[in-house]
């Protein structure tokens, strides 16, 4: 049998709104991006063999790799974690192209997995895969990354936000009005969670949950029986972060974009003052970004320490000549552009 030659593109995402409350099984509203990883492989002997326009190197993994972080070079890890998890029985040889940017908290890495595991012929739902690609994720980098990344690409759709609800993974779509646009723009300070404080953040979490139970489930009010300072704020943010998603979604649903702005504005403040994940560098952008005439607010997105702000914008937005955005409609998350799966 001739081996055929499939073509996929997986979409890099941003979340709009529920920052740092995927892995308390909380509320999360993000999109699929126009920007992406694309893959083209031929299924073919016994290892996977990539190369890509993003990275020097081949990655090169046998079926049977036991332990994907110890692979070389880096991006081959997540390579090598989706196969430990996916056990595809064939190989595949191809090659990877991108115009998603690596650290800009874009997840570039979930676009990875994602693309490697549908090219060597992942079937399943958008969840299995998912958690396929999170699992493979904790393998390659060891950050105990949440579920919003992977799901945020699996379920993405033309046109649509996702609502996740992160405890039963049921995601729920909510149009984004036609005339609105998510601009983004890249802070230029790189990132990786690699090494940061988003472990600590998460066992902070942890903490808070010990006394308080999950914290998907808690008011605000429940929130002063936590005895140290820094844990009551970092659960604040989450449980009003929680809170924040379902009143964007209502505002959204009403044509009410100055509150819908409102609230985005407040999860960045959110983020910066109570989980502290925002810099000063993404606090300024955040700040100029939500005083554009046009602009409606704006914020962090993605997991912090860097990377990239977003503004909900009306979509005939002018934009400052100096100002380099992207400008962002909901896209399909994983399209099979040639060959088959
Ligand atoms: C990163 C993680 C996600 C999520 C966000 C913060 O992107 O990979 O799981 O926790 O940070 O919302």
């Amino acid at each position: 049998m001739m081996p055929t030659t499939t073509t996929i593109r997986v979409a890099g995402r941003v979340n709009v709104i529920g920052e740092h409350t995927d892995y308390t099984g909380g509320l999360a509203l993000p999109m699929a991006i126009e920007l992406g990883t694309t893959i083209t492989v031929e299924r073919t002997g016994d290892v996977v063999r990539l190369r890509s326009d993003k990275a020097p190197g081949e990655a090169l993994v046998p079926l049977d790799i036991a332990d994907p972080a110890a692979v070389t070079p880096d991006w081959a890890r997540y390579v090598a974690g989706v196969v430990a998890e996916l056990r595809p029985t064939r190989g595949a040889v191809g090659r990877i192209t991108s115009d998603l940017p690596v650290g800009a908290g874009l997840s570039s890495s979930a676009a990875l997995e994602l693309a490697v595991a549908v090219a060597l012929g992942f079937t399943g739902t958008a969840q299995d895969l998912a958690r396929l690609g999170q699992r493979a994720e904790h393998r390659a980098s060891g950050v105990p990354c949440g579920i919003l990344d992977q799901l945020a690409i699996a379920a993405g759709a033309r046109g649509l936000l996702s609502r996740i609800d992160c405890t039963s993974l049921e995601v729920r779509p909510v149009p984004l009005p036609e005339d609105l646009v998510i601009l983004a723009v890249d802070s230029g300070q790189r990132r990786t969670l690699v090494g940061s404080e988003y472990a600590q953040r998460r066992a902070e979490c942890l903490a808070a949950e010990a006394v308080v139970g999950p914290l998907c489930d808690a008011l605000v009010t429940d929130l002063d029986q936590i005895g140290d300072r820094v844990i009551r704020r970092r659960a604040r943010h989450v449980v009003t972060e929680n809170a924040r998603v379902d009143e964007f979604i209502a505002a959204l649903g009403r044509a009410d974009y100055v509150a819908a702005g409102r609230l985005i504005g407040e999860s960045n403040a959110s983020l910066r003052d109570d989980f502290e994940v925002t810099t000063p560098q993404t606090d300024a952008l955040a700040e100029r970004l939500s005083t554009l005439p046009g602009s409606y607010g704006a914020r962090l997105t993605g997991g912090g320490f860097g990377g990239t702000v977003i503004a909900l914008c009306a979509r005939d937005i002018d934009l400052p000549a100096d100002l380099e955005a992207w400008r962002l409609r909901p896209a399909d998350g994983i399209r099979l552009m040639s060959g088959t799966q």
